[in-house]
């Protein structure tokens, strides 16, 4: 009967994100990384940050670079500012007057183009071997990350190398939402790589990124896509549970700018797709994974709601209606609640982006 499908849709849902989760930490999580490391690997290195209106926050920004635990001679920053109103280019040329012993360059893209054309035009201007991308609202939290990461990259098969996130501030639902997938995160990379990057923190060897013509163009994303381009060529791309970053959450539009970030993740899952032919078995299997729990899965929850709604309202079902206010019940857990909301998120960045892929 109808019962019955609701019932399998409901295991199905919330069936396999936690079988993937249970799995993956307790067979990829505590695997060794198998990786050879290089410890006097010391790299020249640029980090760019896009810039669009950030004056509130880019000396914070240019001064937790400048305390980095890294040879000022190997490090160079690059400030790619896309026309900011409220005086960003400014503050920058100032802080660079007064810190004479730091190379700091100021790129300006005469007007607002996105932030991936913002990346692709400081990989142009780069000199580094090693290639960081960070926004200005992640906070870079201990002072040896750069070490850390060129750790990392000293192996030859790793390609690419991304972070963790802490939120800082905002909604608490941020938490429990970021527990879940830095877990994953962590354990793809372990077992191969992991489709997904964050913009608070990417780096990546200079050399491939050559290989991939530079940052792409046209995503919102375009340092996961250039992370999924290079495992394409071969290499790891993955996360490490040293490389933390703290990422300011917006208080104000908040749900707005969720759904914005998901519609980019959606968009860079399907493209990675198109890749999938090039990884390794392990890796196919971790893309297609993620790419129903963020695409497909959503939806099994919006029709398995749906048909224990008709059941309830249309056939007088009581197991039905008593599903549904255990499923409302439920809300007051954290960890459910966060799950549905972001559920939510989900189902509505696909439907936008339908028409609006910003
Ligand atoms: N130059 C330039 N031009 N910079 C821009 C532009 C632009 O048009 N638009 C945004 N930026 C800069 C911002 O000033 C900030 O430093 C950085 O790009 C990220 O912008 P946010 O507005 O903070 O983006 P987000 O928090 O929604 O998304 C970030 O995180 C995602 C998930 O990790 C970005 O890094 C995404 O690329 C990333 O996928
Ligand atoms: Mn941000």
């Amino acid at each position: 009967s109808l019962e019955i499908i609701a019932l399998i849709l409901t295991l199905i849902h919330f069936g396999i994100p936690l079988a993937y989760y249970v799995y993956l930490k307790k067979k990829w999580l505590p695997k060794p990384w198998n990786l050879k490391i290089n410890p006097k690997y010391t790299p020249r290195i640029t980090v760019i940050v896009p810039t669009y209106n950030e004056a509130k926050l880019i000396i914070e920004k240019l001064n937790n670079i400048y305390m980095q635990d890294y040879p000022k001679d190997k490090l160079e920053v690059l400030v790619v500012d896309s026309a900011s109103t409220d005086g960003t280019p400014r503050l920058v040329e100032d802080w660079a007057r007064k810190h004479t012993n730091f190379r700091v360059m100021l790129v300006k893209e005469p007007s607002r183009r996105g932030m991936a054309h913002a990346l692709w035009t400081g990989f142009k201007h780069a000199k580094g071997d090693i290639i960081i991308v960070t926004d200005a609202d992640a906070i870079w939290t201990k002072h040896d990350i750069l070490r850390e990461i060129v750790k990392w990259l000293s192996c030859e098969d790793v390609g690419a190398i991304s972070c963790i996130k802490e939120p800082l501030g905002g909604e608490s639902l941020e938490y429990k939402y970021r527990q879940y997938y830095n877990i994953l995160r962590i354990a793809e990379s372990k077992a191969w790589s992991t489709p997904i990057f964050h913009g608070e923190l990417s780096a990546f060897k200079k050399k491939l990124l050559k290989r991939i013509g530079g940052f792409p163009l046209g995503v919102g994303s375009a340092e996961s896509l250039a992370a999924m381009k290079i495992a394409a060529l071969g290499y790891r791309a993955i996360i490490s549970d040293n490389v933390v970053v703290q990422e300011i959450i917006p208080r104000r539009e908040y749900t707005k700018w969720r759904i914005r970030r998901a519609q980019h993740l959606i968009i860079h899952l399907i493209k990675t797709l198109s890749y999938i032919r090039n990884y390794n078995n392990m890796l196919k299997v971790i893309v297609l994974v993620e790419a129903y729990l963020h695409i497909i899965n959503p939806w099994i929850l919006l029709l398995c709601t749906i048909v224990l709604l008709y059941c309830t309202l249309i056939l007088h079902s009581i197991l039905a209606g008593s599903l549904i206010i255990l499923g409302l019940a439920l809300l007051a857990q954290r960890a459910y609640h966060a799950w549905i909301i972001s559920q939510l998120f989900l189902l509505l960045a696909q439907i936008k982006n339908l028409w609006n892929k910003e």
